[in-house]
Parts: structure tokens; C-alpha cells; sequence
């Protein structure tokens, strides 16, 4: 497993030449919650800090509504640690690149739930393949951890309440899971 102090350092895949900052994530260690998104956007890749843009700050709101958990009671990061060129879906290869540090970081922090939002953090966290339209409110692991699946909140900014009512639910089920 790769040592975490180098992760600021990485160079294992092609986003390392068009980022400003790795964006590791930010929490305490031993959360009751990691939240793993896609990949930093503008934001995020200059000032470092994980889901800060308009994303983040519905996704920290719906946190705080449905667990009653603030920002820094949670460990929150994304699959992909550096910002693709115009905010492009990360590709396999540089999924593939950053999963060991993702490892490494569940190994270090030692969650107790995991929460995966958009399709690509569905599929890398737990093997969702078929969407986040199918997959959504379903129960997951990772490295033996539980956790729930949910719509990326850039999608709830797209679609609307509906979108946000179903990731209300999911976080519920997510709450419903034994600790
Ligand atoms: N979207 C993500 O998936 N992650 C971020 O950090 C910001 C926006
Ligand atoms: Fe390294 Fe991940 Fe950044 Fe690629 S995206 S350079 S694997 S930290």
C-alpha cells in the first residue's frame, strides 16, 4: 500500500501534469463517515480543499439535514485525487492509477460507513456498474466497510427536488445501517 505522505507528491497518472493541487480530502481519522465524490473541480484543485464549489455545499447541507453530522465530523475525499482537464469523467486508467491510495486511506481512517456519490464513485467504492440511476440506496462494501450509494449532488443541482428528495432517502438508509 503506498505511503499517504507521498499522495501530495503523485505523479502515477496523466491528471498530475494539469493540476494545481492534489486534493487529498479532509476529516478527522476513525470518522463514522467517509464520503468519496468523483474528482476536484476548479475549486477544489486550487484551494485543496474537497467539495467546496456548489456541489459541495448541498452535499454538506443534505449531510447535516438527514445525519445531523457538520463538515468536520466527517472524512470527505473523491476517487480521483487531481482535477481532470475541464472537469472531464475521469477515465478508467486514472480511476485505476488513484485506487490505491483510496485503499490507503480507508485503511488509515478506518471509517465506520461509507458514502459513494455519482457513478464513478458507485463503481470504483463498491463495483456499481449499472448506474446510479439503478444503484442508488443500495448497501455497498469496501475493504469491509458498509456504506450506501447516492446521486452526485451536481445532479441534484441539475434535476432538481426530485433528485434531492431521492438522495434524502438514500442517506436515510445509510442512517439505518447498524454503526
Ligand atoms: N465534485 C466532486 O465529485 N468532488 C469535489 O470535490 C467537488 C465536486
Ligand atoms: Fe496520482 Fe491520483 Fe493524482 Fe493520478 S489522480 S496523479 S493517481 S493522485
Amino acid at each position: 500500500m503506498p505511503d499517504l505522505a507521498e499522495l501530495p507528491h503523485c505523479e502515477a497518472c496523466a491528471l498530475s501534469r494539469s493540476r494545481t493541487r492534489v486534493v487529498i480530502g479532509s476529516g478527522p481519522r476513525a470518522p463514522g463517515l467517509m464520503v468519496v465524490g468523483e474528482a476536484p473541480g476548479r475549486q477544489e484543485d486550487e484551494g485543496g480543499e474537497p467539495f467546496v464549489g456548489r456541489s459541495g455545499q448541498l452535499l454538506v447541507r443534505l449531510i447535516s439535514e438527514e445525519l445531523g453530522l457538520a463538515r468536520d465530523q466527517y472524512f470527505i475525499t473523491n476517487v480521483v485525487k487531481c482535477r481532470p482537464p475541464q472537469n472531464r469523467t475521469p477515465r478508467v486508467t486514472e480511476v485505476a492509477a488513484c485506487r490505491p491510495w483510496l485503499e490507503a486511506q480507508l485503511a488509515y481512517l478506518a471509517p465506520d460507513r461509507i458514502l459513494a456519490v455519482g457513478n464513478v464513485a458507485a463503481a470504483a467504492v463498491f463495483g456499481f456498474t449499472q448506474g446510479i440511476g439503478r444503484t442508488h440506496g443500495r448497501v455497498g462494501h469496501c475493504g469491509g466497510v458498509a456504506g450506501v450509494a447516492t446521486y452526485h449532488p451536481a445532479a441534484a443541482l441539475r434535476g432538481g427536488p426530485n433528485v434531492v428528495g431521492v438522495m434524502r432517502a438514500d442517506l436515510q438508509v445509510l442512517r439505518s445501517l447498524e454503526g
